[in-house]
């Protein structure tokens, strides 16, 4: 394993060990709005700071994105870090919630790590040399029809300016495929579309801490990812659609008739 993905690797599992705990005792967690219905949690705040310190004794140089705590430091590499990636189930119970740790260099993705603390499922990608569930290879799902394939999504739920957009992509999606799930942790969604779990994936209005880990562990498996047109670009503008090579050549066209010019970007 490249040394920096193994520190990383370490990053998260340390942020999983501090979630599995807290998650025995729910009713304690002091909870905070920051803005409306986006929680976070002192959960959250301890295991971002476990994989920064994690991260900074390895690499005091690195630069630094977090969810939490904002961007520190100035270097040609960035670690960007959702240290609990669907912190609306983690709160309840529901077990589907990740930790979700990439390195850019130079602005390229070049490490990602998404661990999923309730199952032991850990996610690792380097850029080039493939990705991997555990210790196994992982390959994107080999179904070639939409009509066939499972496709996953995130619903607008706080910004809602591009909801009629979206809920006509979803019209068309859930009539054109077998069926569509809103597990709620984009990063381990992505994971899952690397693991041929989902076929496909397309969701609206996401942070950079979301997707940069989970977009290469896709690139690694053999998949595509891309803005809405399928271009590049997803990683600043958060609006997203990836999958199988076949299952991403399915999505574009549903897709393309409800962009508004807002979301061509
Ligand atoms: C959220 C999850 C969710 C997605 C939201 C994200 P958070 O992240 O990934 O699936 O639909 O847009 O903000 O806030 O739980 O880290
Ligand atoms: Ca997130
Ligand atoms: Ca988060």
């Amino acid at each position: 394993m490249h040394p920096m993905l193994n520190i990383a690797v370490k990053a998260a599992r340390r942020a999983g060990g501090i979630i599995n705990r807290a998650s025995r005792n729910l009713d304690v967690i002091a909870v905070k709005e920051k803005a409306a219905k986006d929680f976070v949690s002192e959960v959250d705040r301890e295991a971002e700071q476990a994989i920064i310190r994690t991260l900074r004794e390895a690499y005091p140089g690195h630069a630094i994105l977090a969810e939490e705590s904002g961007s520190s430091g100035s270097s040609e590499f960035q670690w960007i870090i959702d240290p609990l990636d669907g912190t609306t189930n983690f709160l309840h119970g529901f077990p589907q919630y990740a930790i979700s740790i990439a390195l850019a260099h130079k602005g390229v993705i070049t490490q990602a790590v998404v661990y999923d603390p309730v199952r032991n499922d850990l996610f690792t990608a380097t850029k080039g040399r493939g990705a991997f569930f555990n210790e196994s290879r992982l390959r994107v799902s080999k179904r070639p029809h939409i009509q066939t394939a499972l496709i996953g999504t995130g619903f607008p739920y706080r910004q809602l300016d591009h909801l009629e957009s979206y809920l006509g992509m979803m019209r068309d999606i859930i009539r054109n495929s077998a069926g569509l799930r809103r597990p709620g942790s984009a990063a381990l969604d992505l994971a899952w579309v690397a693991a041929g779990r989902l076929d496909g994936f397309w969701e609206l209005g996401l942070s950079k801490w979301d997707i940069a880990a989970g977009s290469l562990l896709i690139n690694e498996a053999g998949g595509l990812v891309g803005n809405l047109q399928g271009n590049e670009g997803y990683l600043d503008s958060g609006n997203i659609v990836a999958g199988n090579p076949k299952i991403f050549a399915q999505l574009l066209p549903l897709i393309a008739p409800h962009l508004t010019a807002a979301l061509r970007d």
